[in-house]
């Protein structure tokens, strides 16, 4: 039987219990990715709160990447010491640490500027640039200590809408078939594995697209079963519109079980599943019932970063969350009920 909390071998990842913070940006890093105080101060309260391994907030490969404000950036190799800062601050207290590697979109130089760039307007070069941010920013993070990298290839971000027939329409080995829409995560793997080779390598995918014409189980299952054959450490299940309101503990908790379960009958590599745990009982529940090793959280951490603490002293505790995403609008989000 399979315990919350208990120690867990993963490749290259020892963890002290079964329970992981899902990424979860803040969007109050400085503009050129460097890190702010109060950065330090959330991770530090997260660590402290008793999760057994923390996804870092969106972490941008690249400087030209303008999706948002306040990204994480590890684009560069003299940012590596406030990265490294950030991970000795974790592992003292007592977590792990996995940089989440992302790209928003990407920017193309033109004359008057940046514009965005869509997946199928993309040289051959571009692809090739883009694939090396991503293994130059994994060898950063090895470099700052992480224990691991997650590829974020959810949520309609750059490399989801690669990946996806709703936007991938390329007619050269990167477009078409399954395996044409993966290389490209799959490159991005290989090269991570070869230039890093002491990272744990997640990937954090969409079990559906959600979205006319876009990937669906029976693809992200395909895209699965490529990437754990090609050697994937472990891979994160979720979704597009991934924060779902009105989570209600007991009711509706763990929206994508079904296909996380699916998935981890059909893979060799560890699978985690994130989406609407409020429940200690449930998740104890999802992974005695099926292969799942790992549960992830984002917003019931948010508001009460020592849940996991809390869960060690009382079992029956459900979380705080109301799953109202005020945190989406709030400065650095915070849940908005609670102060920090
Ligand atoms: C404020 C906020 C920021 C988020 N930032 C990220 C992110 O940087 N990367 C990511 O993959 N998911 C991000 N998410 C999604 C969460 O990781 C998670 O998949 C989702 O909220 C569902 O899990 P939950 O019910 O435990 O919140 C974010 C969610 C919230 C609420």
């Amino acid at each position: 039987m399979k315990k919350v909390f208990e120690p867990v071998e993963l490749k290259n990842l020892s963890v002290k219990n079964r329970l992981v913070r899902s990424a979860t940006w803040e969007g109050i890093a400085n503009p050129d990715g460097s890190i702010t105080k109060e950065s330090y101060e959330i991770y530090e309260e997260l660590a402290k709160g008793g999760v057994g391994t923390i996804i870092t907030g969106f972490t941008s490969v690249a400087l030209n990447d303008y999706y948002f404000d306040g990204m994480m950036r590890l684009c560069d190799d003299a940012l590596i010491p406030e990265y490294k800062k950030l991970v000795d601050i974790i592992h003292t207290n007592g977590a792990k640490t996995i940089s989440q590697l992302a790209l928003g979109a990407y920017y193309r130089r033109t004359s008057g500027g940046y514009e965005q760039v869509e997946p199928d307007e993309m040289t051959a070069e571009e692809i090739a640039l883009v694939k090396q941010q991503f293994i130059d920013a994994a060898v950063r993070a090895e470099k700052a200590g992480f224990d691991g990298v997650q590829i974020h290839a959810a949520h309609f971000f750059f490399l989801s809408r690669f990946i996806s027939p709703a936007v991938n329409h390329r007619t050269d080995s990167y477009g078409g078939s399954v395996e044409n829409r993966s290389r490209m995560l799959l490159e991005i793997l290989d090269g991570i594995k070869n230039a890093a080779p002491s990272l744990h390598v997640t990937i954090k995918l969409n079990s559906s697209d959600f979205t006319f014409g876009g990937n669906e189980e029976e693809d992200a299952l395909e895209i699965g079963r490529l990437l754990d054959k090609a050697g994937i450490d472990s891979i994160e299940v979720s979704g597009n519109g991934t924060s779902v309101g009105g989570i209600k503990a007991h009711v509706n908790e763990g929206y994508f079980v079904p296909f996380a379960k699916t998935l981890a009958d059909n893979v060799s590599c560890p699978v985690i599943v994130v989406g609407g745990f409020r429940s200690l009982d449930v998740i104890e529940d999802v992974l005695n019932s099926s292969r799942i090793e790992l549960i992830s959280q984002s917003r019931p951490l948010l508001c009460e970063p020592d849940l996991p603490n809390i869960w060690m002293q009382d079992k029956s505790h459900i979380s705080k969350c109301v799953s109202c995403n005020g945190c989406y609008r709030s400065d650095s989000h915070k849940c908005i009920f609670r102060n920090r």
